[in-house]
């Protein structure tokens, strides 16, 4: 491990663990950058962890203080794309009812975080060429050029050069964004960080849903964990460890547990033959136990919102949920409930307040009338996304839809991938 206090700092400051050199040559390559106006480019597979660089290269820069947008690419409709990233002239198309300044004059000073940047139309990478080598662009409906200072940083998942022998992506762009070109190791290649990730997250779980025991890896776990070569990364660790730290009877973490998440040794999963959780990538066989668990997982958090949000109404606070975002579940409480065990087996003395809102049975879930159409869905994207190991492109394709559908429906749906 780098010897670095400062480095240690900052990986603190912005809730990053790991031990692996290359991260952390990443990482103080995003600083010493920082106090240019040099545009970046930061690549990396999909949840490695992309997207705190550019948070960093702000922070560390003289636009400290400007303002910072991030934006994905991937999830604005290409039909609305130039106008919302370069702004439109009232009258420029028929819904254009007012003017609108665009992400590039909103950031001037500041700097413009264009998330999946690989995702882009060929013609906005036109257009975002020319702002790149000019500092000028063009709203939609106008031909006067507008200046800006914003400073850019973009981040992708997509292997560009093959983009451009493709045709996909312009290669004169390409160059021109990676000025700078910071990688981001996929997990695989981290040697034991993701067993402190593990920890890490079954900690941030235990204390986020008041848990008051994280689970904890056996040693022969942790050599699974190790040796897994995590095709969906951090963002699958992630998810793996939250749903095993709220759904396992038993704070202690086997192998046997890891396998049924598909985590087991020396997978190959990149062949999508990891039986994940019992479900097969072809969908053919499901395994509804697991399905049911996820499911839950999903109510068991709604509940805790609705039990959060009548705490602060009896106490006279006011709450700020967007209409139409959540929906208050009126489940029973009061029956027993086999998928309430999870807390259970806890040793004596340990508080007992999940129980207070025991998780209902998979009769009481399909009772439940809130179950519509669009909790359905949300359901099927949750489970697509983690049948994929959390990759959208994956998912998308199961699901049948484009990823850029997919994309606005994980927004719309609040999922917190
Ligand atoms: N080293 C790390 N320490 C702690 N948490 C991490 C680390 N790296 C990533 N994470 C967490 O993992 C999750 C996925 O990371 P992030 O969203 O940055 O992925 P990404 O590289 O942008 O992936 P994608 O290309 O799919 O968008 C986030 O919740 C992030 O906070
Ligand atoms: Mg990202």
């Amino acid at each position: 491990m780098t010897a670095n206090p400062d480095m240690q700092t900052l990986m603190n400051r912005y809730g990053i663990v790991g031990r692996n050199e290359a991260l952390r040559e990443a990482l103080a390559t995003a600083v010493l950058v920082a106090p240019t106006d040099l545009s970046v480019l930061i690549q990396g597979e999909s949840g490695v962890g992309k997207e705190v660089i550019p948070r960093v290269i702000h922070d560390h820069s003289k636009r400290r203080g400007k303002t910072y947008i991030a934006i994905n690419c991937g999830s604005i409709p290409e039909g609305t794309i130039d106008s919302e990233l370069f702004g439109h002239e009232k009258g420029a198309f028929t819904s254009a009812i007012g003017e609108h300044e665009g992400y590039f004059g909103a950031a001037d000073g500041g700097t413009l975080f264009l998330d999946e940047v690989g995702e882009l139309p060929m013609s906005t990478q036109a257009r975002l060429l020319r702002v790149l080598e000019t500092g000028e662009y063009l709203r939609v409906g106008s031909s006067t050029p507008r200046k800006t200072n914003a400073r850019i940083v973009a981040a992708t998942n997509v292997d560009i050069p093959n983009a451009i022998k493709q045709g996909r992506f312009r290669e004169d762009l390409y160059y021109r964004l990676c000025t700078i070109n910071i990688k981001i190791p996929p997990l695989r290649d981290r040697q034991g960080d993701a067993v402190l990730l593990f920890k890490k997250f079954a900690l941030d779980t235990a204390q986020r849903y008041n848990i008051p025991e994280p689970i904890r890896l056996t040693p022969e776990a942790e050599a699974v964990v190790n040796s897994y070569k995590w095709p969906g990364n951090i963002r699958q660790l992630r998810n793996i460890t939250e749903q095993m730290s709220i759904l396992s009877e038993s704070r202690s973490i086997t192998p046997e547990m890891l396998a049924k998440h598909g985590i087991t040794p020396n997978s190959d999963a990149d062949t999508g033959m990891v039986a994940l959780a019992g479900s097969s990538r072809s969908g053919t066989q499901h395994d509804y136990e697991q399905e049911i668990k996820i499911l839950a997982h999903a109510v068991f958090e709604l509940r805790s919102e609705v039990q959060e949000l009548k705490e602060k109404l009896q106490r006279g606070e006011p709450w700020h949920e967007q209409a139409g975002t959540t929906m208050p579940v009126p489940i029973n409480t009061q029956k027993a409930s086999p998928m309430a065990h999870s807390y259970h087996s806890l040793p004596e003395g340990r508080s007992a307040q999940p129980l207070d809102m025991d998780i209902p049975t998979a009769e009481e879930i399909v009772d439940d009338d809130t179950l519509n159409i669009g909790n359905m869905e949300k359901r099927n994207i949750l489970l697509a996304l983690q049948r994929n190991h959390y990759r959208r492109k994956l998912a998308a394709e199961e699901l049948g839809i484009s990823e850029r559908t997919l994309y606005r429906k994980i927004k719309a749906y609040g999922i917190d991938e």
